[in-house]
């Protein structure tokens, strides 16, 4: 995730910019950078650090004009570094550009601008379009730029400006977020609608496929075909506060409503046709060994039965806290799999080390560049953006989707799975996104059966297999947030004690889906109804039988069994979050916790 913002209008526009950005700093700030154009050309400042480190460079060294572009940036190709920080530029300097999302193809791209001889000076995806606008520029930008999205694929929010059209700025979008400001006879566009609101409460939405024309004569808007189109704007009847989190209650409501867009950003450049493509070499291991703590340990659990269902090889797992104390007699031939959100927690980093001094070759999940773990192994981004809520949610789906795509592409490199299966998971995978989508949706049927539940002082989770780790993460956030006590249990140890609790007074949270252990899921969720249990179940849309246990069902789209526990804990963290608000509770900063745990 970066944060985009455009100026256009009467005013300083770098104040405007900056303003903007400060706005947009939860989407990403480990670099920010603006260009204006100034009279003479495009005038550019941009550093490494937050949107302060950029303030202290434009107070040194001013940049004047009306029209500009800005941008914070959240690394995903190429390190945090001044180069590296948008705007980008062509070869001679005239085209100026912010981009937020990720090209997938722009590697073939690169190699045929620089056989062109085009001059490439960082290591980012974005750079290539600026560099393709320039191949196609003869004097209006959006002829330019229309040209040149067709040769790219991948997600984008993007605006540029050029030299010669001082009063012209450009933006499209495909895939990332993408809203215009309208004030009198002056022009916003942003990331968020945040970024502008100090400035209009006049908005109008960009949707997917469309390109963007801001003169001082108005906003053009054209759809994917190239043709005008009117869209009316809307007058945003948000408070700051509210705005901030996108007119969501609290952030941790507004991440979960996010995760379709994490889970495409996950599957990103990752997830094509032919098969898994990864940024890194996996090294050859014989054994996968994951560990993680808190959500990231929940994650790591599931990861083991992928990599024994799909690559067929050996996985075990371990909380990081435990990791180091055991005695793991680790080799070369080990991957090790550490996973974490913030990749600062210590004991996932002592266990990192202590994996690197038994010689085992480490693999880090995490979702921050930069940060201690990803310092000190090699590394795949979970790509889910800052997540501030502190009970974990769209970074828990992201490392999900991540850790399924590392076991499927751990089995296309073993040849253990049937053309067919493999190419069941791709279509499954590629239908993902949209799939989180339709899970979201049931947000109200979840509302009415927290009202049910919230007065409720005892939850048991039960899931079998891959649903286990869901059944233990849906009670840590029903427990963390809500300070309800919630038990995750794997339902075939039901019998071996917590039995003995159940009667009227319990909630029992079953997750039977369709799947292997479907029946014997169900054989559990009789066990509690005959002790009077009340009841919630997860389970597919299609199951008709599902009204014959309760009526307070989770519905979710169908799927492949192996993928529909990332779907499962949708309704999960929906009825946590619903029951904490009901009850008044600090959602996105509970008591006693910390988003990340720097202390062992
Ligand atoms: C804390 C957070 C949890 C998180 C855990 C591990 O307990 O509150 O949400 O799952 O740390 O954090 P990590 O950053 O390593 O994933």
């Amino acid at each position: 995730m970066c944060g985009i913002v455009g100026y256009l209008g009467e005013k300083e526009a770098s104040s405007v910019l900056l303003e903007g950005l400060k706005r947009l700093e939860y989407r990403g700030y480990d670099s920010a950078g603006m260009a204006v154009l100034n009279g003479k050309g495009v005038a550019k400042a941009k550093c490494m650090g937050k949107i302060a480190a950029l303030k202290d460079v434009i107070s040194s060294q001013p940049i004047h004009g009306h029209t500009g572009i800005g941008h914070t940036r959240w690394a995903t190709h190429g390190k945090p570094c001044d180069e590296n920080a948008h705007p980008h530029t062509d070869c001679k300097n005239r085209l100026a550009l912010v981009h937020n999302g990720i090209i997938e193809n722009y590697l073939e791209i690169k190699e045929k601008l620089l056989a062109a001889g085009h001059d490439f000076r960082t290591e980012t995806d974005t750079e290539i379009i600026p560099h393709l606008i320039e191949v196609y520029y003869q004097g209006n930008l959006e002829d330019a730029l229309i040209n040149a999205l067709e040769e790219i694929r991948g997600s984008y929010a993007l605006a540029v400006i050029a030299e010669d059209e001082p009063q012209k700025i450009v933006a499209a979008r495909m895939g990332s977020p993408l809203v215009i400001g309208i004030g009198k006879g002056e022009y916003y566009l942003a990331s968020d609608i945040p970024a502008f609101l100090p400035f209009t409460q006049e908005a109008l939405l960009v949707e997917d496929g469309e390109v963007v024309i801001l003169t001082p004569e108005g906003v053009k808007l054209l759809d994917s075909q190239r043709k005008k189109i009117e869209r009316a704007s809307f007058r945003v009847l948000w408070d700051t506060t509210m705005a901030e989190k996108g007119g969501y209650k609290h952030f941790m409501l507004k991440e979960i409503h996010e995760q379709p867009d994490v889970v495409s950003e996950t599957l990103a450049g990752r997830l094509k046709q032919t098969g898994i493509s990864l940024e890194i070499d996996l090294p050859k291991f014989k054994r996968v060994f994951l560990t993680g703590a808190g959500t990231a340990y929940h994650a790591a659990m599931i990861g083991k039965y992928w990599f024994e269902n799909l690559a067929k090889i050996p996985a075990e797992v371990e909380l990081s806290s435990e990791f180091r104390y055991r005695n793991l007699l680790l080799s070369k031939e080990t991957l090790v799999v550490a996973i974490s959100q913030s990749g600062e927690t210590a004991d996932t980093l002592a266990a990192v080390r202590e994996a690197k001094k038994q010689g085992a070759p480490v693999l880090a999940l995490t979702n921050v560049m930069g940060s201690s773990i990803s310092r000190e192994a090699s590394c795949l981004y979970t790509r889910a953006g800052i997540e501030i809520g502190v009970a974990a949610t769209k970074t828990y789906v992201s490392q999900l989707t991540l850790l399924f795509l590392l076991a499927l592409k751990s089995a296309q490199d073993r040849g253990t799975l049937s053309h067919l299966e493999f190419q069941t998971f791709l279509k499954e995978l590629y239908r993902l996104p949209e799939l989180v989508s339709l899970t979201l949706k049931k947000e109200q049927e979840v509302k009415h059966i927290a009202k049910l539940f919230s007065g409720r002082k005892d939850f048991l989770y039960l899931g079998r297999h891959v649903y286990y780790p869901i059944a233990l993460e849906g009670a840590l956030k029903l427990k963390e947030i809500s300070y309800i006590h919630a038990e995750g249990y794997a339902a075939g140890e039901m019998k071996h004690g917590p039995i003995a609790l159940v009667d009227e007074t319990v909630s029992v949270v079953a997750l039977a889906l369709q799947s292997p252990v479907y029946e014997k899921t169900i054989s559990n969720v009789e066990e509690v109804l005959a002790r009077d249990a009340s009841l919630i179940l997860v389970t597919e849309e299609t199951n008709k039988q599902a009204s014959k246990y309760t009526n307070n069902l989770f519905l979710i789209p169908e799927t492949h069994w192996l993928l529909s526990p990332i779907l499962a804990v949708l309704p999960l963290q929906l009825l946590a979050y619903l029951i904490a608000d009901k009850k008044g509770c600090d959602v996105d900063q509970p008591r006693n916790l910390a988003k990340s745990v720097t202390v062992e």
